[in-house]
């Protein structure tokens, strides 16, 4: 029995969808633990692209049972989509195969409201959010007037909690930002309806998550965001609402601490971000247009260009602590192929002094330069490689020189979008922490 956690160790975007697919195949249970539909995640396998936002990355093995945990907010018109868009991929997505979590929130349409009219009114300092509703909704869940899944099971709660809401949500809608006021009744009649076609996948998450850990089956924890955009351990403000890290694994599903035996991080080999926020290693040359063209480097919720730059190991190092990472899988190796020399951050310089930690204040970390260190590149082809010693001798030696710096050891290497364009060094499922 083994329990992994997936852990964004950037902005988000590190290809955590991939690997969560590749390691479903020896999970029974992949679980969602925070995040919404500000997630995209992609999976190629045999050349068919999927991009799931809310439904975990397992559903596209048909033993693999994927719930949605009460750590997440979930925008029931996204949910229900996506299962039907499965659905048409003939992956039936039924109550067998997923469950939600009768205590996560929901988003509703004036959270999706808010946020895009706090966005606007922000202009040139605006977050770059995903418009998704997302922090909107995380705010309700602390202020105590939330709208959970398990309300969809009582109409006459829903509508009451709706209208309430509604209230206070078109005060500051229209006294403060000057748009025009939502509906009740629509919204009513459209998340009544929707809760009889979710029902039956409603469920206690933690009960059966814990069921599983007794059982001693393996279970895989899909993280989604990224360290980077954690709202405790980011670049605050520039972050998402939730806390991505490995620990929310436990709260963001209702199980404990001691039930997780090894945390991945999954680290890009070279960096990106979409939306605003400080980027030390940020390349505006003709470097940062050829990992944005090579790795096709658009948003897969928003279809935004991803600003592109360097590794950089002081972020990732920060990562491995506050996730407690035990090991790492390198994706997007093949996009650095053809790129020489290639440069490796080790270190920020502030006013004439180095920095090995990502500090705080978001002005001293803007003014941060990067210290490089340049490595030999390669131009072989690698993404047919399926060991480590397949690769050339300059990509071996880029790898090792990030396990070197993180002392973490790489477990998996992903050489190219399709689920079989991998090296596995070590299975997660294996190894646990010692
Ligand atoms: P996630 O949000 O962490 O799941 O990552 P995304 O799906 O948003 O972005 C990762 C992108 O890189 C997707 O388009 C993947 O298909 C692609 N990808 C993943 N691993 C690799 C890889 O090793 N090489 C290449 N070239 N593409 C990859
Ligand atoms: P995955 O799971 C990359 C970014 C947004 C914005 C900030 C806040 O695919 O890695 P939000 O809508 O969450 O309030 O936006 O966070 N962001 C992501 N960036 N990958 C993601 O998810 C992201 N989810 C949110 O671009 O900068
Ligand atoms: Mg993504």
């Amino acid at each position: 029995m083994s329990n992994v956690v997936i852990v964004g160790a950037q902005w988000g975007d590190e290809g955590k969808g991939k690997v969560v697919d590749l390691l479903s195949s020896y999970a029974k249970i992949v679980v969602r633990f925070q995040g919404g539909n500000n997630a995209g995640h992609t999976l190629v396998v045999n050349g068919v692209q999927s991009i799931l936002h809310l439904i975990p990355s397992g559903i596209l093995y048909k033993d693999t049972r994927c719930l949605i945990g009460n750590g997440v907010v979930v925008d029931p018109e996204i949910l229900l989509e996506e299962i039907k868009d499965l659905s048409s991929k003939k992956i039936d997505v039924t109550p067998e195969r997923l469950g939600l979590s009768e205590r996560a929130h929901l988003i509703m349409p004036y959270h999706k409201a808010i946020d895009m009219a706090r966005e606007k009114a922000k202009g040139v300092s605006q977050i770059g959010t995903t418009g998704r509703g997302i922090g909107p909704c995380y705010e309700d869940k602390i202020s105590r007037i939330g709208i959970r899944v398990i309300d969809l099971t009582e109409p006459n709660v829903l509508e009451e909690k709706i209208e309430e809401n509604l209230r206070e949500k078109n005060f500051y809608l229209t006294n403060f930002f000057g748009e025009e006021p939502l509906k009740a009744d629509p919204i009513i009649e459209r998340y009544v309806a929707m809760a009889k076609e979710l029902e039956p996948y409603i469920l206690d998450v933690s009960m059966e998550v814990d069921g599983a850990i007794r059982r001693g089956e393996n279970i895989l924890f899909e993280g989604a965001q990224g360290t980077h955009l954690d709202i405790d351990h980011g670049t605050y403000p520039f972050v998402t609402s939730s806390n991505p890290v490995a620990a929310t694994a436990c709260t963001g599903t209702g199980i404990g601490p001691k039930s997780l035996n090894s945390i991945v991080g999954i680290v890009k080999a070279y960096t990106t971000r979409v939306g605003k926020g400080p980027f030390v290693c940020e390349l505006t040359d003709e470097c940062g247009d050829f990992l944005q063209g090579r790795g096709k480097e658009f948003g897969a919720t928003t279809g935004r260009k991803r600003r592109c730059g360097w590794l950089d190991l002081p972020l990732v190092k920060y990562s491995s602590r506050v996730n407690g990472i035990t090991s790492i899988a390198i994706t997007k190796l093949d996009v650095l192929t053809g790129l020489n020399p290639l440069k490796i951050c080790i270190a920020y310089e502030n006013q004439g002094k180095t920095m090995e930690n990502v500090p705080a204040k978001l002005s001293t970390l803007s003014s941060c330069t990067p210290i490089y260190e340049q490595i030999d590149g390669w131009n072989e082809d690698i993404s047919e490689a399926r060991t480590f010693d397949e690769l050339p001798k300059n990509t071996r030696a880029y790898v090792k020189r990030i396990e070197e710096f993180l002392h973490i050891p790489v477990c998996i290497i992903s050489v190219g979008p399709e689920r079989d364009q991998t090296i596995t060094s070590n299975n997660p499922f294996n190894g646990d922490i010692s």
